[in-house]
């Protein structure tokens, strides 16, 4: 399936005329916001750790020329960077293209290797089940997947050590819990909170003034992350980096879902929030 880019027109409205700014599009995924933003007239530094994202890239790159260039690492990378930009933005999650392979394993919908990377490298999801212990992937299937009976189901599933998605899909009793489990594992395997956490705090250093950071999340955990870090951005009190009776640093830009129209005609936005800050001083 076409991947559809999510809540990409509140997107393009919070970041209000792109013209000749610089923009990090911290998750390439199909192009579909750098692809916007550079028709917008902006400069495009885009992130994605997936190698199969860089044909479409390199593409990008032909059209464009130097007004696009493509990092293919981990957006963590951001912390690496030493300009400042106009706005960073995040489009969290996994990609269509990502879930419609059945052999990159992210799906319970079509029987694969249970790998489950984003990119090529490290441990699938059927080497971190053998490594970890039932306590860790108990703890894993609750934290990120909110699963009833997690101890139980870890003791079976670390018994089990399935190879395939339709093994671990088939020793998951309740079928409700079956996408919590996947979206769990996917979370653990691709490290995704720890990235979230090591780019958002590289964010504030790499804007200038009125810089812009957008994400868009796509379930609780994510969110609760961003909306945290950017409640902390944007409250004096608590936050260490601003002195007593000064302003706060950001100002948040209104949190926005999508329409019921844009959920029907892409059902992988059913959960999406879109939130921002801008950076004031
Ligand atoms: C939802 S898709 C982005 C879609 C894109 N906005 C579009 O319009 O086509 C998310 C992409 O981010 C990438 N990604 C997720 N976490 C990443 C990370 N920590 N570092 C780099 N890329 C990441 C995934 O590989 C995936 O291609």
């Amino acid at each position: 399936m076409k991947h559809i880019p999510v809540l990409l027109d509140s997107v393009m409205r919070a970041l209000g005329d792109v013209r000749d700014k610089t923009i990090i599009d911290a998750t390439f995924g199909a192009g579909g916001y750098s692809r916007a933003f550079l028709g917008a007239g902006a400069r495009v530094v885009a992130f994605d750790r997936d190698p199969n994202v860089v044909a479409d890239a390199d593409a990008l790159h032909r059209e464009y020329g130097d007004r696009f260039v493509f990092l293919p690492c981990p957006f963590s990378g951001i912390a690496g960077l030493s300009d400042v930009y106009d706005a960073i933005v995040f489009d969290l999650g996994i990609s269509s293209m990502q879930i419609d392979i059945a052999a990159r394993g992210f799906s319970f919908r079509g029987d694969g290797p249970l790998d489950m990377r984003m990119s090529a490298r490290g441990d699938t999801a059927a080497d971190f089940i053998q490594t970890a212990s039932v306590d860790e992937l108990a703890d894993i299937l609750r934290r990120y997947g909110d699963v009833r009976h997690a101890g139980a189901l870890a003791r079976k599933i670390k018994d089990a050590a399935p190879q395939t998605t339709f093994e671990l899909r088939d020793l998951v009793a309740n079928p409700r819990d079956v996408a919590p489990v996947f979206q769990a594992l996917r979370i653990a395997v691709n490290d995704e909170m720890g990235e979230l956490t090591r780019a958002l705090d590289a964010v504030p250093a790499r804007l200038g003034v009125g810089g812009k950071c957008i994400c868009v999340t796509f379930h609780s955990i994510e969110d609760r992350i961003v909306k945290n870090t950017f409640r902390a951005w944007t409250t004096a009190p608590g936050d260490p980096r601003i002195p007593s009776g000064a302003t706060p640093e950001f100002t948040l830009v209104r949190t926005v879902t999508p329409t019921a129209a844009e959920v029907a005609s892409n059902p992988r936005a059913r959960s999406a929030h879109m939130r921002g800050v801008i950076k004031s001083y």
